[in-house]
């Protein structure tokens, strides 16, 4: 699967792991930065390169990791299309793109080590949306939401 990645500082060495497990995976990892590690980066703007590109189909799904996982969500879910969360479980990674169609999974390095980050990425790139009805349904009203903000 093409992946677009990314992460400030917080993040960027979980980043670098996980970007490294998932090529050699067999992923297709687009790694939008940081590209070095800077401590006085700040997460908006490897969010939104990370958003943009999920958002722009340049990617089918994005990770990202910051301290919390919590600022990348925030800063992510203000793209149109973009349906992202933290999940620092396994059971959310795959049930959170199942369900609700998540397109962009959120990790904190201040709170996830490197092996479970890499099942809870796993989990979440062998997901599929179910399509099931109920769900459309749900999803459809999130998606109500954001024709009504951004018409
Ligand atoms: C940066 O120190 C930290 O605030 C950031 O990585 C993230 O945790 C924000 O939610």
């Amino acid at each position: 699967m093409k992946i677009a990645i990314g992460a400030d500082h917080g993040g960027y060495h979980l980043k670098e792991d996980l970007g490294a497990f998932l090529s050699a995976k067999g992923h297709e990892v687009i790694d939008l930065g940081a590209h070095v590690f800077e401590p006085d980066d700040d997460y908006p703007d490897f969010a939104g390169a990370v958003a943009g590109a999920v958002a722009a189909g340049g990617a089918e799904r994005g990770i990202l990791v910051c301290g919390s996982g919590v600022g990348a969500s925030i800063a992510a879910n203000k793209f149109p299309g973009i349906r992202a969360a933290v999940c620092h479980d396994t059971f959310s990674a795959h049930q959170g793109v199942e369900d609700d169609d998540m397109n962009v999974l959120c990790l904190g390095a201040r709170i996830i080590g490197a092996e479970l980050a890499r099942e809870v990425a796993e989990r979440f790139l062998s997901a599929r949306f179910s399509g099931l009805e109920r769900h459309q349904r749900r999803v459809g009203k999130v998606k109500g939401f954001e024709r009504d903000f951004t018409t």
